[in-house]
Order: structure tokens, then C-alpha cells, then sequence
């Protein structure tokens, strides 16, 4: 029967990403690769969900609380008002809330704008929804947005721009110019914008995260989604929201309802607990990842990459092979998980366009470093000693 098997699942293969973490597991590698926390999640949100199991709220729940929440934190934070009563969907981690917003508002043959490179799971989402992506290259090294590459991808079908901000795979933060370039085009050209805010809380230096909905006119056209996920270390929990317009809102309820009927009761309890944590939270979260992204870019550095971006936000570094390792990211990656035990994603699984290099797409590596300090160091370890075994030979493929 696999030959009757719907075009859509074909196209959803296995990423590289995925095939290499086959490899990973097999050979005991540290983990690099992908990015889920390896540390406990905070003791005070783990006792809710337990103290939530041991009070039997285990069936089918919408926890309006959530709602209430986080609509005093968009007010907080972003100076939106949104009713909580009418504006939210709670749903199983942003991938579901992303996906519902999708299907709420993406017709057959309508375009939908993204930016290149991209987290992998919008594509498939767009496609299952018959709509077409349409990638806009972000330019290396800071992966800036180019406004007239930009508004030059909009057609009359163009029905949505997806914004992740901060930025799996590059860590960027959209500046505030960037901000503005995108939400004046969706303006005019009366477009709606999805957002994927998962790391708001984790940002560095003198980046901060601005959501795209608390730009004039923004508001009534931008489906806000995140989740608990990055920022309370609880990815397997699946607890995300989107927020938007009630009608909007309203609309994404109906398709998640139909999809996975509610998050886990349990979780969501939680949810309200976490999300009332105090300042004293977000502040150590970002200093322990702060700690934690300087570590891992002084150990590439020594390793004998040139970091020329930053990260300004979320959990990886995107570093770019030097162009003297002539070495393609895919043998990159399996030499290092071979030779130094170490797993890392090849870049080319998050681009979606050729650059007009032929090799670029090909020439970077994303690192994770939402990991505990024992696996970072492991990691450093084992990639030391393999360069002090001039071991990096291999990996620089001379
Ligand atoms: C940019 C981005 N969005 C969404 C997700 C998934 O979020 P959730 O666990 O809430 O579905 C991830 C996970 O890595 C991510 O990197």
C-alpha cells in the first residue's frame, strides 16, 4: 500500500537532522544537535505538575488560567491588550498552535512568506495545507533582511509572513528597523503574520525581543504563537498558545479542538505556575544561557572556526565552516560525531533557496548549547583532545 500513500507524507522525510541523530545515538555521542534542554526544569513547575496528577486533573481540560496570564504578560511586555477570554488557543506546544494557525487562515495556492534559513516544521505545515512557502534569503554574515529581496516576494497570493524571532537556526533578534520593513508590507499588502516567539525570554547583551504584534496596525493581523517549552525547559510537556483577534483566535480553537481536542491537563496546571515565575527567573535563565552561548563560541574558536555572528538570541550558535576546511557541513558533522563523539546539525537541512554560491547552503553547522554544564564540558573535552591528537585533520577534511 505505500505506493497510495499521500504526496504530502512523502515529502515530510527525514531531515538530516534526524538521520544523523540515528548515527549520534549509535556511537553514544555528546549531544549538540538538537535543541532540548539536558538540565532539570525548575523545581516549582515540576511540583505543580505532580501536586496536578496527584489531584486527578487528568482529563480533557482547557486551563482558562493560562489566558489569564499571559494576557497580563502581553500587556506587560508588549503594551497589547487581549481579552483572555476570547483571543487565546492553548494547544500542544507552539508546533500544534503554529500548525491550527495555518490551517485557520492558508486557502490552496496561497503564498506564504519565510525566511531563509528556517526552522524545518513550517514547510510541511504550509504544504499540508496546500499553501506554497515562498523563502526570502536572509544575507550572511548577520543574516540581515534585504527590504526590497523582501517586498519583491510578495504577489497578490502572498496570504501570510512567518516570523521567528529570536531565530532557530542563527540566533539573530529582528532589529527594530527589520521590525518595521516587515510589518509596514504586511500593512499594505493586507497580509496576516504568524509568529514564532518560543524564545522570547532568551536573549543576550543588549538585545531585546520585541514582538512584531506591538507595532502600529500589527495587532489585529499577527497570530502570535509560543510555548512553555524553551523557556521553563519543558519540551516534552507540549504546552503552547497562540494569540490573536478574537475571530482569529476563535478560528484556530475550532482546528485544534478537531486536532488533539486539548494540551495535558496536568501541564497546562503547571503552565500557570510557571508563567507567574518570578523576574528572578528570566533574569538567571539568561545569564546561565549567556554563560553558556560564550562557552561554546570560545570552544569553536579554539577549535579553529571564525565566529562572525553571535548569536543575540535563543540557543544556537550557526557557525560557518572557514573556507579553508574543504569540507561539506554533512561530512563535517559525521567526522565529528565519528572521531570526536560529538553530535552538531548540518545547516543545510534549515535553507530552502541556492545561494548564488553554490557551496554556501553547505558550509554551516548549528551547535545547541541549552545543554548542563557536564555535557558542555564533555563536549569540550572530547573535541580538545581530538585536536590536540591533531584529530581536527580529519575533520577539516586536509
Ligand atoms: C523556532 C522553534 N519553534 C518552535 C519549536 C517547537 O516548539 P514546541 O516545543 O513548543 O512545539 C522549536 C523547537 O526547537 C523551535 O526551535
Amino acid at each position: 500500500m505505500e505506493g497510495k500513500l499521500s504526496e504530502a507524507s512523502r515529502r515530510a522525510v527525514p531531515s538530516p537532522i534526524q538521520q544523523l541523530s540515528h548515527l549520534a545515538q549509535s556511537v553514544g555521542a555528546v549531544n549538540l544537535a538538537e535543541g532540548f534542554p539536558d538540565f532539570p526544569a525548575p523545581a516549582h513547575v515540576k511540583a505543580a505538575a505532580a501536586a496536578a496528577i496527584a489531584s486527578d486533573l487528568n482529563q480533557y481540560r482547557h486551563v482558562q488560567g493560562i489566558c489569564d496570564v499571559l494576557s497580563e504578560t502581553m500587556k506587560r511586555e508588549h503594551g497589547l491588550y487581549v481579552d483572555p477570554l476570547t483571543d487565546f488557543a492553548i494547544c500542544c506546544g507552539q508546533s500544534e498552535a503554529f500548525a491550527a494557525a495555518v490551517f485557520a487562515i492558508i486557502d490552496p495556492g496561497d503564498e506564504v512568506l519565510l525566511f531563509d534559513p528556517a526552522y524545518e516544521t513550517y514547510h510541511t505545515c504550509i504544504e499540508l495545507a496546500r499553501g506554497i512557502p515562498v523563502y526570502v534569503p536572509l544575507d550572511p554574515p548577520s543574516w540581515t533582511l534585504n527590504g526590497d529581496k523582501f517586498l519583491k516576494s510578495f504577489t497578490s497570493r502572498t496570504k501570510a509572513v512567518i516570523l521567528n524571532s529570536p531565530h532557530n537556526p542563527t540566533g539573530k533578534v529582528f532589529s527594530k528597523e527589520e521590525l518595521l520593513i516587515i510589518s509596514e508590507a504586511c500593512q499594505e499588502k493586507d497580509c496576516f503574520a504568524i509568529t514564532d516567539e518560543v524564545y522570547e525570554y532568551i536573549t543576550y547583551d543588549e538585545n531585546k525581543h520585541t514582538s512584531l504584534a506591538s507595532l502600529p496596525g500589527m495587532q489585529e493581523r499577527t497570530i502570535i504563537t509560543s510555548s512553555l517549552s524553551k523557556t521553563y525547559s519543558v519540551t516534552g510537556w507540549r504546552v503552547g498558545w497562540a494569540c490573536a483577534a478574537a475571530n482569529i483566535a476563535a478560528a484556530i480553537r475550532n482546528i485544534h479542538v478537531k486536532l488533539t481536542d486539548s494540551a495535558p491537563a496536568p501541564f497546562q496546571e503547571a503552565a500557570v505556575i510557571a508563567l507567574t515565575s518570578t523576574s528572578d527567573y528570566y533574569k538567571s535563565l539568561k545569564k546561565d544561557y549567556a554563560v553558556k552561548r560564550d562557552f561554546i563560541l570560545q570552544l569553536l574558536t579554539d577549535y579553529g572556526f571564525h565566529i562572525s555572528f553571535r548569536p543575540q538570541g535563543s540557543v544556537f550558535v550557526f557557525a560557518e565552516l572557514p573556507r579553508s576546511w574543504q569540507i561539506s557541513d554533512i561530512d563535517f558533522v559525521t567526522n565529528l560525531i565519528q572521531n570526536a563523539g560529538v553530535a552538531a546539525v548540518p545547516g543545510r537541512g534549515f535553507f530552502h533557496t541556492d545561494s548564488d554560491d553554490q557551496s554556501y547552503n553547505h558550509r554551516y553547522v548549528r551547535f545547541a548549547f541549552c545543554k548542563s554544564d557536564e555535557t558542555l564540558e564533555a563536549a569540550a573535552w572530547k573535541m580538545r583532545t581530538l585536536a590536540d591528537n591533531n584529530g581536527t585533520m580529519k575533520l577539516n577534511g586536509k
